[in-house]
């Protein structure tokens, strides 16, 4: 089945997750050699393991903010979706789950990062964020507030709110097309997109290594590496 061309739609949206920045060298959660395979979540990624455990937290999240900023390289997955939206005529909203910068890299223009980001830290005292690109540690101080010890990684854990859903959702519901890239769609809000987009008419299309959890309900679905597979899908090839 010949895959839909997005030059022909006016409202485009589309949904990032890790498999986008695989071919980077930054790990994936799911897949064999993903970061859930050899890490527990309920031990680095929820609120309650920061206050249980915040140097192993904060051990964690410094070792891939190093990763991201000594290694990683955005692909050509990466820039084929810049590519695309800088010639298209209609709107685009580029959503990431990803916490990279990989997009902005890209030269993506303003990528919604659902679930935060590596290279921004969060005071839990006055919920000041900032840019960071070195280590945040237990005795890290809050250049806002001057609160102590309280700083931690501007991520979304497992129990908390994603960020910016009143500005995806709206334009999920008037989007014709949703396209959902390099994810394997266990994890909810954003697992939900696809539902929300369909429902409101928009032509749905998988791009992904392997068939996700909702693959049965995209209208197209394409599987490979999101390097070959997105620059020919977007005809940024
Ligand atoms: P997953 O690890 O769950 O899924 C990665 C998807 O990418 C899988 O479907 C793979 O088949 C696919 N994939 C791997 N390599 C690829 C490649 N080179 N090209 C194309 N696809 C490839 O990652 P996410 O779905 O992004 O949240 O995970 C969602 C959320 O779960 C993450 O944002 C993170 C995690 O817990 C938080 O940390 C809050």
């Amino acid at each position: 089945m010949n895959l839909p061309d997005p030059r022909h739609f006016k409202n485009i949206v589309v949904l990032t997750g890790a498999g986008v920045s695989a071919e980077s060298g930054l790990r994936t959660f799911r897949d064999n050699n993903g970061l859930w395979r050899e890490y527990r979540v309920e031990e680095l990624a929820t609120p309650e393991a920061f206050t249980k455990n915040p140097k192993l937290v904060h051990a964690f999240y410094n070792s891939r903010r190093h990763t991201l900023l000594q290694s990683a390289k955005a692909n050509k997955a990466h820039f084929a979706l810049a590519n695309f939206e800088s010639t298209f005529e209609g709107n685009f909203l580029l959503v990431t789950q990803n916490v990279d910068n990989l997009h902005e890299q890209a030269g993506s223009k303003n990528p919604h990062h659902l679930h935060g980001e590596l290279l921004r830290a969060r005071c839990g005292l006055c919920e000041h964020s900032v840019d960071i690109e070195g280590d945040l540690t237990c005795q890290s101080i809050c250049r806002h507030c001057g609160g102590i010890g309280a700083m931690r990684p501007d991520i979304v854990w497992f129990g908390e709110m994603p960020q910016q859903l009143e500005l995806i959702e709206p334009a999920l519901s008037r989007c014709d097309l949703f396209v959902s890239i390099g994810t394997s769609g266990t994890v909810y809000p954003a697992a939900g997109f696809l539902r929300l987009a369909k429902t409101n008419g928009a032509i749905t299309v998988e791009l992904n290594l392997e068939a996700s959890a909702n693959s049965g309900f995209f209208d197209y679905c394409s599987l490979g590496l999101a390097s070959d597979v997105l620059p020919n899908f977007f005809h940024t090839a």
